[in-house]
């Protein structure tokens, strides 16, 4: 597998904008801003500031999965309320118009509540899924469901909430936590009455470092390492639902598996760094396996230390989730922190990450995974699991198309 830093998010510069981001800020002004027309208006969009950076919306995948990884994160699960299969239909086709809009900037209709007017599109991707349960309501949709489109198991140790699964996921990701959550909220007001939100959560991924590459998770290390690099081959055998794969519809989709996982954070911080690393199976200032080199450098599963214990310790977490030691199985890890005030019951922060993985099949590259880490990880000595959801995520709509189109074809 090719290990290549994370992407390195680089803003617009000022007065070099792509056509579709001036497109976008043009748009602005056509749903009520004071950007006139002409050179003036060019001038207005590009100045120092403007946040116009935009992320594509158009296919053959949706957007928010290869994309830079942005600074926010909210992600909400919806239940589906009507009878018929035509209103789901008519939401996914309103969302679809919706989503066009708010990623190219504009408003999402006359009734948008606009708290974001004035900030850009902030690179807003919203990425929507369809769970298992979708599939049992009396809509004849039952039949269309992929084989590999099972809720998550649940293991000793874990307190999952009822506000798990849901028929319906959103992930709506900016870089601006105003404009992912005014996406969501957009999205929810043309649900109602078709579907109501089950939960909803919110994250943040640190900015980009000064240098190129992943950023730290909430334990403080590096996370992202031993992912395919994006574009990459082993990228897209690892995520796309390749043609010729079951169901047609889900052709250059792929599947979104969710756990909201709680750290003990004092527990962690209580740990010394050599005894944090020996959980990881990295090092935590280099992000270096612990069998050596640099950040990049392949694990070593065999190489031991002077002492004779193995170098990448048998519970370590690296070890547990290496490809080699499970059958090749690779996932796209694309998470986010999360802070949630006090856990009142213990005293410590609600603290951790809203997990994503995305692979093109789950049963072979990530439910085995998680059992094995279930099961062995020395980092479930500091880790709940409390959440938890698979959803199938169809590929971006073609010109004048709609999401999940293909689902009711
Ligand atoms: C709080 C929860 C978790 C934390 C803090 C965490 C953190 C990390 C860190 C720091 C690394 C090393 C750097 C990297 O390659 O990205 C890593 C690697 C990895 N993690 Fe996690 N992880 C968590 C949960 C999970 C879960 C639930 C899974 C899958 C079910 C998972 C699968 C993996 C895999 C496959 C690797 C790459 C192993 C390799 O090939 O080097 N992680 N994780």
């Amino acid at each position: 597998v090719p290990r290549k830093p994370d992407h390195a998010r680089k803003p617009t510069p000022a007065g070099r904008l792509s056509r579709r981001a001036l497109l976008a800020s043009s748009a602005l002004g056509a749903a009520g801003l004071a950007v006139s027309s002409g050179p003036q208006a060019r001038a207005a969009v590009a100045s120092p500031g403007e946040r116009a950076s935009v992320e594509p919306f158009a296919g053959p995948h949706q957007a928010g999965i290869a994309s830079p990884r942005p600074s926010s994160l909210v992600l909400a699960a919806f239940d589906v309320r009507s009878a018929g299969s035509s209103g789901l239909a008519t939401l996914l086709e309103d969302w679809t118009g919706a989503i066009r809009d708010l990623a190219a900037g504009r408003l999402a209709s006359p009734a948008d509540s606009g708290e974001t007017i004035g900030l850009g599109p902030a690179n807003l991707t919203v990425t929507v899924g369809f769970g298992p349960s979708l599939f049992d309501h009396p809509f004849g949709l039952g039949g269309r469901r992929p084989a590999a489109l099972e809720p998550l198991p649940t293991f000793p140790g874990n307190d999952l909430s009822p506000l798990s699964g849901g028929d319906i996921v959103v992930q709506a990701c900016a870089d601006s936590e105003l404009v992912a959550a005014h996406a969501m909220r957009q999205l929810t007001r043309l649900a109602t009455g078709t579907a109501a939100l089950r939960w909803i959560e919110s994250g943040f991924a640190p900015p980009a470092p000064p240098a190129p590459g992943p950023p730290r998770n909430p334990l403080g290390f590096i996370d992202g390492t031993g992912n395919p690099a994006v574009g990459s081959r082993a990228f897209r055998s690892t995520v796309w639902v390749a043609h010729g794969d079951s169901p047609p519809w889900l052709v250059d989709g792929t599947f979104l598996c969710y756990r909201r996982i709680r750290i003990d954070v004092r527990a962690w911080d209580a740990l010394d760094r050599a005894g944090q690393q020996a959980v990881i199976g990295r090092a935590k200032l280099s992000g270096a396996p612990l069998s050596g080199g640099g950040l990049h450098s392949p694990l070593n599963l065999a190489a031991r230390r002077a002492n004779g214990h193995l170098a990448i310790p048998v519970d370590s977490h690296v070890r547990l989730g290496a490809p080699d030691l499970n059958d090749g199985a690779t996932m796209f890890r694309r998470s986010f922190a999360y802070e949630n005030g006090l856990d009142a019951a213990t005293g410590v922060a609600d603290t951790g990450l809203l997990f994503i993985a995305w692979v093109a099949d789950p049963t072979a590259h990530f439910t085995p995974v998680l059992t094995k880490l279930a099961h062995l990880d020395r980092l479930n000595r500091f880790t709940t699991h409390t959440s938890s959801g698979m959803w199938a995520v169809p590929p971006a709509p073609g010109a004048g198309g709609w999401l999940g189109q293909g689902l009711f074809g």
